[in-house]
């Protein structure tokens, strides 16, 4: 086997000066990148580990220098880092300060911009921030050929450093005919098409070709389309060991380079790895590697051997002088999960080595980045495909919530989380959901899931079996899931049933709220379905029996009856006897005395003993005097003690009893108690006779 490596491969100087500065400016402990420093997680992770943090906006820099990357960034943030006061260093490459200054001076005489490159990609959008977000962006031939221009524009075009030579030919070609006053500008990097023109004439030499690169990266990607159309068996990998090495230990010559973002050091691992394999051609590759591993770099993926776990971290033998640890954060990005529920000592696991320290020998590993790793072709796939993933929510952050999907972490923005409107988002915390994945940003790495269409479609399908089963007259369980002033909606399981305000109790009530609130557990009957309309009618208050069934004997008139105090008016007081049952205490029937107002001598929540003068079961009224029933206790009082009776004496059962007035002996079945009310009204009635 012979090995051709491309003397382009690896850092273009750009990326040299930002990462040389970067590990630099380390040593202060103060500094952080604005958007990682190289589409390489080797280098971002090792950085990281340095306290090299990376910022997504600038007012979490917090007092640290700022790095700006190579790629550049828009005049806004200049102006955002002046007036917040931040320190910054500019690694933006000096070819690509050189294309602003074309942008910003051809903007300036008035010539419409077009940029061949991709427009979510950071040195793109620094540019076209040049022009206010004017520019023409075009990625390939073919929109070359759809965009709109108007025909007597004077343009520009020019290209982001790191496009691909070949397809910019196409896009001037296009253009060049459609176009009357073009201006065509080669801003494509040096060191971008000559190492694609090295790769191709290795490519199309050699039996395989591999390109050594991070997914994210466009210079690395551009490489391996350029190889692939020269040989089929080009292979992108962001590690050697990421390459089935087997496969290709047969083949006679394989071309080796790497995109301008993959530091030496995954270079020189991938040339010592083939060299080796060279030599053992007859070992298989994993053979080799487990013969090999006894030195560990950062970004490193490896397998090892599970050899505890303790307290939810995981030791792993590596085969390296000593055991890698995941920590409970690096094991998943589900902070409940617990890795002794999945593995056990003994297990094979591929781990990602996210720190090594030579000095003391630690490992830290991750599991959760070779999740990562495995499982964002599907999310990628997802997009396209709308696949339902399965997710659970972990924790709630502003605008949403975040779901790990697929081992994943998912942003679920709060208008995503269900198909209507949730107040409560925190009460997803925890739920395993199917999910939708609506977006993925590879530069960013950053995926965005939903489920309101889900939720839509599931809901339809509860509603049409739900309608298949409740049937009026059905007493049926649900949850209380939103409140209005005219009525509560209850959750019966996908469909959701409506409790008219007057449904709810038998008691006069103002507002639903007054009495139910959302997640209470309730039962009603459901007194109307409409599948047309899709609406179901229940009723709490129908299923508590109708108070006024009983009312004639309860509450008959000359009846003594205790109620409370709950509304009252000019003309008197009304008081609930029981639920759903209130009867009216005229002023006049208050007192003895001369009042202006019932609460004169009233207040709301009194506990009252009144008499019943009239009930009327058709209009459903109950007419009360506390005067009379005050009245016939006095009269009571004065008769009895006339008659030297205690009126306090109560009969036991069979004995005599000591008023002879009403009777001789209390009854066999109740003890007789002489203060009660029966006693009395015999009294009252003689006293009216
Ligand atoms: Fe600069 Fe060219 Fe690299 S523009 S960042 S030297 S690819």
């Amino acid at each position: 086997m012979e090995i051709i490596v491309a003397k382009s491969a690896g850092f273009c100087a750009g990326v040299r000066k930002a990462v040389e500065t970067a590990y630099k400016c380390s040593e202060s402990n103060n500094c952080c990148t604005f958007g990682p420093l190289i589409h390489n997680r080797h280098v971002t992770d090792e950085l990281g580990a340095k306290g090299v943090a990376c910022i997504d906006s600038l007012k979490e820099a917090n007092g640290r220098n700022v790095i700006i990357r190579s790629h550049g960034v828009p005049p806004e943030v200049y102006s955002e880092l002046d007036s917040l006061g931040i320190s910054y260093v500019d690694c933006t490459c000096r070819d690509v300060k050189k294309i602003h200054e074309l942008i910003r001076e051809s903007f300036r005489l008035g010539k419409k911009i077009i940029i061949a490159g991709q427009k979510d990609h950071p040195e793109v959008i620094a540019c076209n921030g040049i022009t206010g977000y004017t520019a023409v962006v075009l990625s390939s031939r073919e929109q070359a050929e759809q965009a709109v221009f108007c025909d007597d524009g004077e343009y520009i075009l020019l290209a982001q450093t790191t496009f691909s030579v070949e397809e910019y030919a196409k896009i001037v070609d296009v253009l060049s005919s459609r176009l009357k006053r073009l201006d065509v500008k080669n801003t494509i990097c040096g060191a971008t098409s000559a190492r694609q023109k090295e790769a191709s004439e290795i490519a199309k030499n050699v039996d395989a070709m591999i390109i050594l690169g991070d997914k994210t990266s466009s210079n690395s990607i551009k490489l391996y389309e350029t190889c692939k159309n020269f040989n089929e068996n080009t292979f992108f990998v962001e590690s050697i060991n990421d390459l089935q090495l087997k496969f290709i230990a047969s083949s006679g010559k394989i071309g080796l380079t790497a995109g301008a973002s993959t530091p030496p050091v995954i270079i020189k691992e991938a040339l010592q790895l083939m060299s080796e394999l060279e030599k053992k051609n007859d070992k298989s590759f994993e053979e080799l590697l487990s013969e090999n591993i006894v030195s560990l770099h950062t970004g490193d993926v490896v397998k090892g051997t599970v050899i505890q776990i303790n307290n939810g971290e995981v030791s792993v033998n590596l085969g390296y002088k000593s055991d890698g640890i995941i920590q409970k954060g690096e094991f998943s990005e589900d902070p409940d999960a617990d890795p002794a529920a999945v593995l056990k000592s003994g297990d094979i696991i591929s781990v990602f080595v996210i720190h090594v320290n030579d000095v003391d020998g630690t490992v830290l590993l991750s599991k959760k980045r070779i999740d990562y790793l495995n499982n964002i072709e599907e999310i990628e796939k997802a997009v396209e495909s709308k696949a339902v993933l399965n997710g659970k929510i972990i924790e709630t952050v502003k605008g949403g919530a975040i779901a790990v999907i697929n081992g994943l972490r998912a942003f679920v923005p709060s208008s995503q989380i269900s198909n209507r409107f949730v107040e409560d988002i925190d009460s997803f915390k925890g739920k395993e959901l199917g999910f939708n994945i609506l977006e993925y940003d590879k530069g960013k790495r950053k995926i965005i899931a939903g489920r309101r269409e889900l939720a839509t479609k599931l809901i339809e399908e509860q509603k049409a079996k739900a309608f298949e089963t409740i049937e009026v007259g059905q007493s049926i369980d649900g949850t209380v899931s939103r409140l209005t002033d005219f009525g509560a909606f209850v959750d019966l399981g996908g469909v959701d049933g409506l409790v008219h305000v007057s449904e709810i109790s038998w008691n006069r009530i103002r507002r639903p709220s007054d009495v139910l609130k959302v997640g209470d557990k309730i039962r009603a009957y459901v007194i109307d379905v409409n599948k047309e309309k899709g609406k179901i009618s229940l009723s709490i208050k129908n299923l508590l029996g109708d108070p006024w069934a009983t009312a004639e004997e309860k509450y008959a008139p000359g009846n003594i009856v205790e109620g409370t105090v709950v509304r009252m008016t000019d003309f008197g007081a009304f008081v609930a006897l029981e639920e759903g049952i209130d009867g009216l205490l005229h002023i006049s029937q208050i007192s003895d005395k001369r009042i202006q107002k019932p609460s004169d001598v009233l207040s709301i929540g009194d506990t009252v003993t009144v008499k019943v003068t009239e009930l009327n079961l058709e209009t459903k009224r109950i007419s009360l005097s506390k005067k009379q029933y005050e009245k016939q206790l006095a009269y009571e009082a004065g008769e009895a003690s006339m008659l030297g009776i205690d009126t306090e004496h109560v009969a036991e059962q069979g004995e005599e009893c000591e008023r002879a007035c009403c009777c001789e002996e209390a009854p066999a079945d109740i003890y007789h108690d002489h203060g009660e009310p029966e006693v009395a009204d015999k009294f009252f009635e003689k006293d009216n006779n």
